[in-house]
């Protein structure tokens, strides 16, 4: 299995994202900026694998004498803004530290790091069952396309979308894979392509503007992508260009699935208007790897989410079960 983030005596150690899959190379952070940094620099991508390194983050942070949580807090909540994961496990460790008051700094200190290790461990299980339910979903002898990564990568392993397809497979299901490449940062090529042939889970690699093409072809039998954040009516905020992959699976008759773990789900947002779309550096559109793709000058902008309208979304699959219109009763259901 690959180790995407752990808790050990050196440090928090992930393996450099940035780098796949050219290189295998783990970092260590050892303190909670060196996190944040991670985060903020796409070492560590995903919504579920943010919200353990945030968690771990603030764990490491507070092994220090005098350290502040909620200046360590601020700081990671600064680093990317549309996975509400990230917001979700600062929570969680914070209520926990409040829960903590009175107690040594050594129990706090232990605490804080157990909690941490057993968010990385519950959010495997929470994969593993989202897997389970997702399985159902996907049609045998057919092809799953899938943009972006919501693979073990993107979690702290085995993966939502990529979950569901590896649950699939684990089920004696007779399918492959599409991935997107998903420009500008090549999540779909670098890093699902890199897992999926790792696990000998048939993969082919598309460029993002194919997806019209073979969803039109009938090979695909469904969609199965993950999200960052999703509000109370179902609308889902997930890497760019999943909007435009929703559109035409609908238009196609494919069904179009999101997988994602309750704590990605952001209930206090009546709808996806208000999710906030984080926007990276044109340079990571105008170049790729320190190489330009367009000619000096250029403005681009980079979006690096949209938001699926939920009459686009066939069902949202999560740890609880598989989520259908009208969301705002089954998914309020799923955290009640
Ligand atoms: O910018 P990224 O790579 O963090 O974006 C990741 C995605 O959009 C994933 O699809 C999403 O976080 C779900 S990961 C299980």
């Amino acid at each position: 299995m690959i180790e995407t983030i752990q808790w050990t005596d050196d440090g928090v150690v992930m393996i450099d994202q940035t780098r796949l899959p050219n290189e295998e190379i783990f970092i260590t952070c050892r303190t909670s900026d060196e996190v944040a940094h991670a985060i903020r620099t796409m070492v560590i991508r995903g919504a579920p694998a943010i919200g353990v390194a945030a968690a771990m983050g603030i764990a490491l942070g507070m092994q220090q004498p005098d350290a502040d949580i909620e200046s360590i807090c601020d700081t990671l909540s600064k680093t990317r803004p549309t996975a509400v994961n990230l917001f979700w496990a600062i929570d969680r460790m914070k209520k926990l530290h409040r829960s903590l008051a009175g107690r040594s700094a050594a129990d706090m200190r232990a605490a804080l790091a157990a909690e941490a290790q057993q968010i990385r461990l519950e959010d495997i299980a929470i994969n593993r069952a989202i897997g389970q339910h997702g399985a159902s979903l996907v049609p045998d002898h057919k092809t799953v396309l899938t943009h972006c990564n919501a693979g073990a990568l993107a979690t702290a392993g085995y993966g939502t979308a990529l979950g569901v397809i590896r649950a699939a497979v684990e089920q004696g299901k007779q399918i492959d894979v599409f991935a997107d490449e998903t420009r500008p940062f090549l999540q779909g090529s670098r890093l699902t392509v890199w897992e999926l042939l790792h696990d000998n889970i048939p993969t082919t690699l598309i460029t993002d503007n194919m997806a019209g093409h073979f969803l039109k072809s009938g090979r695909i039998g469904c969609v199965v992508v993950g999200a960052d954040r999703i509000a109370a009516n179902g609308d889902v905020a997930n890497k760019i260009g999943t909007y435009s992959v929703a559109v035409l699976a609908k238009e196609n008759g494919v069904p179009f699935y999101v997988a994602a773990p309750t704590s990605t789900l952001d209930l206090t947002l009546a709808s996806g208007d208000s999710i906030p779309i984080e926007e990276r550096a044109s340079l990571e559109v105008t170049h790729y790897s320190g190489t330009s793709v367009a000619p000096r000058g250029t403005v681009a902008r980079h979006p690096a989410f949209d938001v699926t309208p939920n009459r686009y979304v066939t069902a949202i699959v999560t740890e609880k079960g598989i989520a259908r219109a009208p969301y705002e009763q089954s998914l309020a259901g799923m955290l009640g």
